[in-house]
């Protein structure tokens, strides 16, 4: 049976999507997680005027996830309004790869296109310190 995209997490990335800080690429990007205990966090990228600082909408989903006292997510879903969907970045597969190996990760562009994969599907061998008294 094929994975549904889970709808509450889409709407979530479809709007903060338009929260996007993009003057440079216009390429606006939005990201909704489910978390461990079941709360919605969003993200989307912000770039900068020194090009190296912006952040990916999948690493201010995790932020705000990390900020908002959880270190678990179950599903991403991650939206552009694009003909074919967006996958995380190889930086963001690191920093997803941090907190939830086993996540589901859906990109959906606008025209409907799905691309569904697991965080440790994009990132096979990810690198981890391993120890749990690091990641306090
Ligand atoms: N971007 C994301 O937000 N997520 C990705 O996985 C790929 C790229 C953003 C960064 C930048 O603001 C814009 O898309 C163009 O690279």
């Amino acid at each position: 049976m094929a994975l549904v995209v889970p709808e509450d997490l889409l709407n979530a990335a479809i709007k903060v999507r338009l929260a996007a800080y993009t003057p440079f690429s216009n390429f606006k990007v939005g990201a909704a997680l489910l978390s461990e205990t079941g709360r919605i966090l969003v993200g989307a990228n912000v770039e900068n005027s020194s090009y190296g600082l912006t952040r990916c909408a999948e690493q201010s989903a995790v932020l705000a996830m990390v900020s908002s006292g959880e270190r678990c997510f179950e599903s991403i879903v991650v939206y552009t309004d694009t003909d074919i969907p967006t996958t995380p970045c190889g930086a963001c597969r690191q920093i997803l790869y941090e907190f939830s190996p086993k996540a589901h990760v859906f990109s959906v562009a606008s025209s409907g296109d799905v691309l569904h994969s697991l965080v440790s599907d994009l990132l096979p061998n990810g690198f981890t310190l391993d120890d749990p008294l690091l990641k306090t």
